[in-house]
């Protein structure tokens, strides 16, 4: 049996292949270069349709799937959903998809409208519904935090329970080998509720130097966004960080502990570990 990673060499999908590996398990990872060394990989593109047979022709023992969505894309069933169904007609039997924690099923476009999907189906499934990545500060702010000494966003004093991809990669992990039959979502939450000032001044005394969180409105932040992303997507983001503002993510912590998976990762420590990364 062979669990197909989507999205392998990225941070939730690289960290995942490096647990399947340490675990002995048969995986195959799925990328546009076809190459996610030193693992076994296939050619796969979600805007071409014609690969996703890819991952099934090059094993025939594909059972179960880590899915990650096309990264920064608005209206995505409609691209998701026939590999779902592609992917139960060749023999898959439990699908592991990320979504956000802020998503709920049927929520449309976007994210919950597979979930929902997913949750249609007859197979095993978990829905990884992480809160706002630590990573962001290292991929998403790399240059602001260089160069201009500044995090950015429209959160305000919202709390957030930052998670650290490697703790999203466990969940994956878990969920993926579990002997148990599972069909649920999961909210994926660090250990510690901060909000960004609070998260700057960490970073600013790991690094020796202030680094600033400037509050933006939504409209700054859609603006700020919209440089890389579509409007839409930066629309969407910027909700969420609204959202934020208003205690969501807070709340969320109140959640049954079957519905939370806790990471272990704390985001100072996240900080320490990459600081030069922050250094030029
Ligand atoms: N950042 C956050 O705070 C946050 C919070 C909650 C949820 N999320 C969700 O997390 C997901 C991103 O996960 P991640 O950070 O693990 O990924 P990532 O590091 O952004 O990497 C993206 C992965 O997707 C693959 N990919 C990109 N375009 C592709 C395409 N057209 N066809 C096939 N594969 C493609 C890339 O592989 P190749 O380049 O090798 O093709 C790579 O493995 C997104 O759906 C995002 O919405 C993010």
């Amino acid at each position: 049996m062979t669990i197909l990673v989507l999205g392998g060499t990225g941070k939730t999908g690289g960290s995942l292949t490096k647990l399947l590996h340490e675990a002995g398990i048969s995986f195959i990872v799925a990328s546009r270069s076809g190459k996610a060394e030193p693992y076994k990989a296939v050619t796969f593109d979600w805007f071409n349709p014609s690969t996703f047979e890819n991952p099934f022709n090059a094993d025939s023992n594909i059972d179960k799937v880590y899915l990650v969505v096309p990264v920064a894309y608005y209206d995505i069933a409609p691209i998701v959903n026939p590999f779902i169904d592609l992917a139960i007609s060749k023999g898959v039997k439990r699908i592991v998809l990320l979504t956000t924690l802020q998503t709920e099923p049927g929520v449309e476009p976007t994210f919950g409208a597979v979930h929902q999907y997913l949750a249609s189906k007859d197979i095993e499934y978990a829905v990884l519904r992480p809160s706002w990545f630590m990573q962001n500060f290292a991929y998403n702010f790399y240059q602001s935090i260089r160069e201009n000494n500044e995090v950015f966003s429209a959160t305000g004093d919202g709390k957030i329970p930052w998670i650290s991809t490697e703790d999203i990669a466990q969940a994956a992990f878990d969920t993926l080998t579990t002997p148990e039959s599972i069909r649920k979502d999961l909210l994926i939450v660090g250990p510690e509720l901060l909000t960004y000032d609070e998260a700057a001044k960490l970073l600013s005394s790991v690094l020796g130097r202030e680094i600033k969180h400037k509050r933006h409105t939504s409209d700054e932040q859609v603006k700020a966004f919209s440089q890389f992303l579509s409007p839409e997507f930066s629309k969407l983001l910027v909700d969420m960080e609204v959202a934020v503002s208003q205690g969501f993510e807070e709340s969320c912590l109140k959640e049954p502990l079957s519905r939370l998976y806790i990471g272990k990762h704390k985001l100072e420590d996240y900080f320490k570990a990459n600081r030069n990364v922050w250094i030029k």
